[in-house]
């Protein structure tokens, strides 16, 4: 099957067959594990995020769309949470997961092109993320089976930013500016969840 090819209906994960890396925290550089967390909370934000569309809109396509991508981004969070133990985690995680409703439901309840600006923005600066873990972890945690997931997540990541795009090629000014401030958000987010 074509990993890349967007399917609105149900997008593939290259998480799929992937076992949860084995790691010992205690080994790992501390710098790591401050990334390990920031994409926990990433991905809670991220099921939170779907979570937020079921109460915001009745359009059935965005439904349908926030219902496959919140399988997907389960299957990232269970990743995080295997690697990472609760005490390991943010102690804001009831904070990211009202955020990441926020960051779902009003862009849905304002309507499909705002949702769809959101999420093509988001998924595409997590791309990006996901890509500056990636080089850091080959540098100083050079665990394949990190590296795997990380690649993996990256990966279906670039696919959500493109379905998203996809079904909604020319948002209005108003949608893109609401995408850039939710780009914002995200990355002070992630600076946040890097140290609580
Ligand atoms: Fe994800
Ligand atoms: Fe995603």
């Amino acid at each position: 099957m074509d990993t890349l090819s967007p399917s609105p209906e149900a997008p593939p994960s290259a998480t799929i067959g992937l076992a949860p890396p084995q790691l010992d925290l205690s080994a790992l550089p501390p710098r790591i594990l401050r990334e390990l967390r920031a994409s926990h909370v990433g991905e809670t934000v991220a099921v939170a995020l779907y979570d937020g569309v079921a109460g915001a809109t009745s359009d059935p396509e965005v439904l349908r769309f926030a219902a496959s991508h919140r399988r997907v981004e389960r299957r990232h969070l269970r990743l995080f949470e295997a690697v990472l133990p609760p005490e390991k985690r943010s102690a804001l995680l009831a904070f990211w997961r009202w955020s990441g409703r926020v960051m779902g439901g009003l862009p849905a309840w304002l309507g499909p092109p705002y949702f769809y600006a959101v999420v093509a923005g988001v998924e595409a600066w997590v791309d990006g993320h996901y890509a500056r873990q990636i080089a850091l972890a080959r540098r100083l945690a050079p665990d394949p089976d990190l590296l795997n997931v990380l690649e993996a997540c990256r990966l279906d990541e670039r696919l959500h930013a493109r379905d998203a795009a996809r079904l909604d090629p020319a948002p209005p000014w108003t949608a893109r500016a609401l995408a850039r401030l939710a780009v914002f958000l995200s990355r002070v987010g992630v600076r946040a969840a890097r140290w609580v």
